[in-house]
């Protein structure tokens, strides 16, 4: 008896250690070894100047002032393409498009599965400070408004990604809530904006509805997207569950595109 109330004490006082270390991890844990590790998972890339380029767009400066442009040297050094109809844009369907692009990464990728966003996804808040040379986690780091350091990259590179759109390109929005093309998204204020005609064909949105859907393709947000889209570019709507997609990404002889 005693032994079990020993081992449920050591069991909770465990839990108690994870719930409070994990997010001062995510608070604390200092951003350069990350970015410095994925950055060389993805081979043969000058991960220290990629570094550099990051860093000194909000290094020393005002975190409330780091503007997109900032991250240009980044962007640069990057020097981001990508194949034809690969790219997949995404907006509220954060989990099930990474789920779904992680099998299918030979047919498509998202910003965060390239050199663009791989080395920060996920670490969310970072920050410099006036007269100071240091990277600065969540503390002293304002909320996620505008012209903040994360915002402001994330911003830069969507606008990257975006350019480098070619032919065919897909957009996994969410069925589930009321307005699947909202205007406050990033995809609505810089990506759409951003698909070039004639170097972008077709834009097929892939509407994912999973336990309850909400909306469908004649949502009136879809036309207000399709008005968006500079003359030439065409336009295509698919509605699929989740458990249809789940289904056929987990089948690798399906070719790309036919999940939908
Ligand atoms: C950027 O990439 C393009 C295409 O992959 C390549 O032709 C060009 O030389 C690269 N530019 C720099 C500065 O590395
Ligand atoms: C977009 O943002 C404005 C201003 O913050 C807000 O009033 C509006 O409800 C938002 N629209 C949607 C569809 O969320
Ligand atoms: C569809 O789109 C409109 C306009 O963007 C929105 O206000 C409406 O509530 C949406 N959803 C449904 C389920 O009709």
């Amino acid at each position: 008896m005693e032994k079990k109330l020993i081992i449920l004490g050591v069991g909770v006082v465990a839990v108690l250690i994870l719930i409070v270390a994990v997010p001062l991890g995510v608070m604390f844990w200092p951003l350069k070894p990350t970015f410095i590790d994925r950055c060389k998972e993805l081979n043969g890339y000058d991960c220290e100047t990629w570094w550099g380029a990051f860093e000194q767009a909000y290094v020393g400066k005002d975190p409330r002032k780091v503007h997109m442009e900032d991250y240009d040297n980044f962007i640069k050094a990057v020097n981001f393409s990508a194949e034809p109809n690969k790219l997949m844009f995404w907006s509220k369907t954060k989990d099930v498009v990474h789920a779904f692009t992680k099998k299918k990464k030979d047919c498509f990728l998202t910003v965060e599965d390239t050199a663009l966003g791989y080395m920060l996804d996920g670490l969310m808040s970072w920050c410099g400070k006036e007269g100071c040379t240091k990277t600065f986690r969540k503390i002293g780091c304002p909320g996620w408004k505008e012209n903040n350091a994360v915002g402001s990259f994330w911003n830069r590179v969507s606008a990257a990604f975006a350019d480098a759109a070619r032919g065919d390109v897909t957009a996994m929005l969410n069925g589930d809530i009321d307005t699947p093309f909202n205007p406050n998204s990033t995809f609505a204020t810089i990506e759409v904006k951003r698909f070039d005609s004639p170097k972008v064909k077709s834009l097929t949105v892939v509407l994912v509805t999973g336990k309850s859907a909400v909306t469908n393709c004649k949502n009136a947000s879809l036309k207000d997207l399709q008005r968006e889209l500079k003359k030439g570019i065409a336009y295509n709507c698919k509605e699929v569950t989740e458990a249809q997609l789940e289904e056929c990404s987990s089948n690798p002889e399906r070719p790309c595109g036919a999940c939908w």
